[in-house]
């Protein structure tokens, strides 16, 4: 019994990861999920919303940093199509621009990490001056690739 159980819990568990690594969709989509909740983070503390603390302003530029390192890869060919995925086209119709634009994020993202130091943008104004620049990637992608 205890035996058939451990079996079983194991092929799912297999069977989840086969899931996650044949679905790039779902993995691009759920990094996002992680920028849209350090962007909110951010904005919280930004709008005085959230106190700031270095360290929540180190944890949200990790967070966007980790994305912007990860996020090109889960765009392979034929990866456009289905109901479930508002990535454009345009991804695969001019991988330059694309390049371009994962390379704003990717350097906004790594000069944040940078500037946050060991403890984190000592204070708000320099927080804003880190964080600022990745923000604006958001935009400017998401109107070049991203479908409504
Ligand atoms: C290099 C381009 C690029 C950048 C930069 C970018 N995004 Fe996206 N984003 C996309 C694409 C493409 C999608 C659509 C993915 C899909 O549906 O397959 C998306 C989707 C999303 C989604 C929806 C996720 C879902 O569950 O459908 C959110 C939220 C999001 N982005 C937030 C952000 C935030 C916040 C930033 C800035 C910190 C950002 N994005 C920066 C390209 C980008």
């Amino acid at each position: 019994m205890q035996k058939t159980l451990i079996a079983l819990s194991l092929i799912a568990a297999t069977a989840t990861a086969a899931f996650a690594a044949d679905d790039p969709i779902a993995v691009r989509k759920a990094l996002m999920q992680s920028n849209g909740a350090a962007a909110g983070l951010a904005a919280g503390m930004m709008k005085k919303e959230i106190d700031y603390s270095p360290a929540a302003g180190k944890a949200a530029i990790a967070a966007l940093h980790a994305t912007a390192e990860s996020f090109g890869e889960f765009f392979p060919e034929g990866s456009d199509m289905g109901a479930d995925t508002k990535a454009s086209a345009a991804i695969w119709e001019n991988p330059e621009g694309w390049q371009a634009e994962l390379d704003q994020f990717k350097a906004a993202a790594a000069a944040a990490t940078e500037a946050s130091g060991r403890a984190g943008p000592a204070d708000l104004a320099a927080f804003q001056g880190a964080v600022g620049p990745i923000l604006g990637t958001c935009k400017s992608c998401h109107e070049k690739f991203q479908t409504r």
